[in-house]
């Protein structure tokens, strides 16, 4: 079969930037640890995340996951939050204004997400992974959560509120 030089270059050419693209690919997720936003890894040593364990409290120190919200210092909260086909428990959150939520995301059983509409926490809840965002409520009012990664038949479903005021 005969190839034209241009069309042999272009070939050569495309399978090299594959090779490169995927090599800075390898390099960036094995050498420089870069991953998906949003996911703290916290796989054991023999490589498997406890199910129902550590999740932070803000400070370092680590705690039993327990879904539901807690106050550890004045105006500072941490809430589990655990997302599950098709809801998350709590669903509804209350805080006075001004509180700093450090949020504790774990999923149970899909990838799921949880993204607070008009704030920056966005994160994906991947079974096995602890998701962590923290963020400061200034403004009163109502702020709605949703799953933002479909799911299956009830994602729609997913969704509940942080009651600031
Ligand atoms: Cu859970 Cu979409």
């Amino acid at each position: 079969m005969h190839v034209h030089p241009y069309e042999r270059t272009w070939m050569i050419l495309s399978v090299v930037l594959l090779v490169l693209f995927a090599g800075a690919l390898g390099v960036g997720s094995v050498y420089r640890g870069i991953s998906l936003p949003g996911i703290a890894h916290d796989m054991s040593a023999h490589g498997h995340a406890d199910p129902a364990v550590a999740t932070t409290q803000g400070d370092g120190s680590t705690t039993a996951f327990v879904p539901g919200l807690r106050e550890i210092a004045p105006l500072k909260y941490v809430a589990d939050v655990k997302a599950y086909a098709w809801a998350f428990e709590p669903n509804e959150i209350r805080i006075p204004q001004g509180a700093t939520v450090t949020f504790n995301l774990r999923s149970t059983d899909l990838i799921h997400g949880f993204m607070i509409i008009g704030t920056t926490v966005n994160l994906t809840a991947i079974p096995g992974h602890l998701g962590q965002a923290t963020y400061t409520f200034d403004k009163p009012g109502e702020y709605l959560f949703v799953c933002h990664e479909y799911c299956g038949a009830g994602h729609h479903m997913m969704y509940g509120k942080v009651i600031v005021g």
